[in-house]
């Protein structure tokens, strides 16, 4: 499976970046990954948005994610949502409306925090824009509270986050197993 991770924090010591890494590590062997840095974008503008004229780091999202069979999408929880950086990452892959690059993609939303509320909102948030761009994401989020707790050197996940996570691995493969079937 090709898949690609949407990281909503950009900070180098990320634990939305060890869960995505979990996270993908938990794929079926041969799987390939790849992040999509969303950093050097522009913020959305439809006057930006045209045809054969897009800026080059709007063109290179919309190939990678398009070429991946899936997506897993991993958001910390700023005041309350998803950071503005990962939101705006989906809304130049939403577009062109209806055949934006997310159209029909399974996708994966984890959330760390570290609060105990373990992103929940930002996760319910992702989960909806996903779903408005055309994406198909898995209903059920994984969530990692406290995350400082379980994250960094010498610390492991919980159990039940691991159950969680190949769970939702497990709906993510079957969706594009489903996908793929629909398509051929
Ligand atoms: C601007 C900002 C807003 C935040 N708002 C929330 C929030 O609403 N709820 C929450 O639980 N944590 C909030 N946090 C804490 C983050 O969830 C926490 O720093 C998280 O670990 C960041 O993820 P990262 O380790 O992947 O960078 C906020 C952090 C920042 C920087």
């Amino acid at each position: 499976m090709n898949v690609v991770t949407l990281i909503g924090s950009l900070r180098a010591g990320s634990h939305n970046r060890q869960l995505a890494e979990a996270t993908a590590a938990l794929l079926p062997a041969g799987s390939h990954v790849a992040n999509v840095d969303f950093s050097t974008l522009p913020f959305y503008s439809e006057e930006l948005d045209v045809e054969g004229q897009t800026p080059a780091s709007v063109q290179k999202l919309r190939q990678e994610i398009a070429a991946a069979d899936a997506v897993i999408v991993a958001t910390p929880e700023y005041n309350g949502s998803l950071p503005g950086g990962l939101k705006n990452a989906i809304d130049w892959a939403s577009r062109p409306y209806g055949r934006g690059s997310l159209v029909g993609m399974p996708a994966l939303v984890v959330g760390a925090s570290m609060s105990p509320y373990a992103a929940k909102w930002a996760r319910g948030d992702a989960v909806r824009a996903l779903g408005v761009a055309g994406a198909k994401p898995i209903d059920d989020t994984i969530g990692l509270g406290s995350s400082h707790e379980f994250l960094g050197a010498d610390k492991a996940l919980p159990e039940e986050t691991l159950e969680a996570l190949r769970a939702g691995v497990a709906s993510l493969v079957a969706a594009v197993e489903q996908a793929n079937l629909q398509a051929a």
